[in-house]
């Protein structure tokens, strides 16, 4: 047998005794750990997406987005005076029509008491202001088509100008039930520059704009479409106008066209697939940045929880906390309840 000895020498491979940089030094307790976070998630960054529906008899649960839920109008205000008390300080509306209002146009989105636009009102009359109402500004939950746009006869494809001419209506029709915010979705060339004459031509000059400014053409955007009954007609896609994942630098350019029209804020989404836009908006430009974990990632990791492959909260957590440290000031997140809970909001 080989008597165990203590070895005459540094083992071959350890650290000098002379190192000085020892980053390990501050991961050595809890507070240490949180003393030097370069990121805090806090609940002040979350945004909550969240669905109403017309004609619903009660709250009804969409199948790819587990514990999200379309809402009738009651169930939407309950469900925003249990974020107020959690502290989550924005909502993100998404509405759907009856679908048979649903047209060419999508002429159902700037009506006056149009479903968005009563819930607006019915929130706004329930909470005040102490949750900033986001509006999504976009037709596709409208149109019978599935387009974020009116199409043009000629080229089947959707007509930028005719679609950013009833964006305006659908922004002035929501900044009049209430809307601090309205938040154009659809990637139409011009959008926010007309947006802003709008608003302040019927005297919204208070109303802001979140810009969807790099907004992807993924797949991930599946469950959503669940969730607002939206089927593009003949199978087709929103390549045409959304950008390419491919493209980096094109972000860049989509970002600086929309701060040059009046953005108040700016959208990158979704978020997860595109850290490396995030990190170049923040250092580019100084409005803020805000991101979209869309329902695909939200989709993945209750998916995966349920199987109990991951820890849901937890990946939850990490993934938030990474779209901040890239540079995000906040983040649209359908885990936005259940993460206000745990951060204790
Ligand atoms: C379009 C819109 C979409 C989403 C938000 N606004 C869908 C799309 O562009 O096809 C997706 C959000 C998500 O996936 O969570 N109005």
């Amino acid at each position: 047998m080989v008597p165990v000895t203590e070895p005459s020498g540094p083992h071959p491979a350890a650290p000098s005794r002379t190192l000085v940089r020892r980053p390990r030094r501050l991961r050595q307790s809890p507070a240490l750990r949180r003393l030097v976070a370069e990121t805090v998630l806090g609940v002040d960054d979350l945004v909550a997406p969240i669905f109403v529906a017309d004609g619903l008899e009660a709250p009804r649960p969409i199948g790819a987005l587990p514990g999200v839920l379309q809402h009738t109008l009651g169930s939407l205000v309950a469900e925003v005076r249990h974020l107020v008390d959690l502290g989550v300080p924005g909502i993100l509306l998404f509405g759907l029509p009856r679908p048979e209002e649903k047209d060419g146009r999508g002429s159902a989105a700037f009506r006056a008491d149009g479903i968005v636009q009563r819930a607006l009102t019915a929130v706004r009359d329930a909470v005040g202001d102490s949750v900033v109402v986001m509006a999504d500004c976009c037709l596709d939950e409208f149109t019978d088509h599935g387009h974020c746009g009116v199409l043009d006869p000629r080229t089947g494809d959707v007509d930028n100008d005719a679609t950013v001419a009833l964006y305006d209506l659908v922004a002035v029709s929501q900044a009049a039930a209430g809307a601090d915010v309205v938040a154009p979705s659809g990637m139409m060339d011009g959008q926010v520059a007309s947006l802003r004459a709008a608003l302040d031509g019927a005297g919204y000059e208070r109303t802001a704009i979140l810009a969807y400014a790099a907004k992807y053409a993924t797949a991930l955007y599946g469950p959503f479409r669940e969730a607002v009954d939206v089927t593009i007609r003949d199978g087709g896609d929103r390549r045409t106008y959304q950008q390419d994942v491919a493209n980096r630098r094109e972000a860049l350019l989509e970002v600086g066209l929309d701060v040059a029209e009046g953005a108040d804020m700016v959208m990158v989404k979704p978020a997860l697939i595109s850290l490396d836009v995030i990190a170049d908006v923040r250092r580019t430009f100084d409005v803020p940045v805000a991101a979209y974990h869309v329902s695909g990632e939200y989709a993945m990791v209750r998916a995966a929880a349920e199987r109990g492959w991951i820890d849901g909260q937890a990946v939850a957590l990490e993934q938030i906390t990474a779209i901040k440290r890239a540079g995000a000031d906040m983040v649209a997140t359908y885990f936005a309840a259940e993460l206000a809970e745990a951060l204790g909001g």
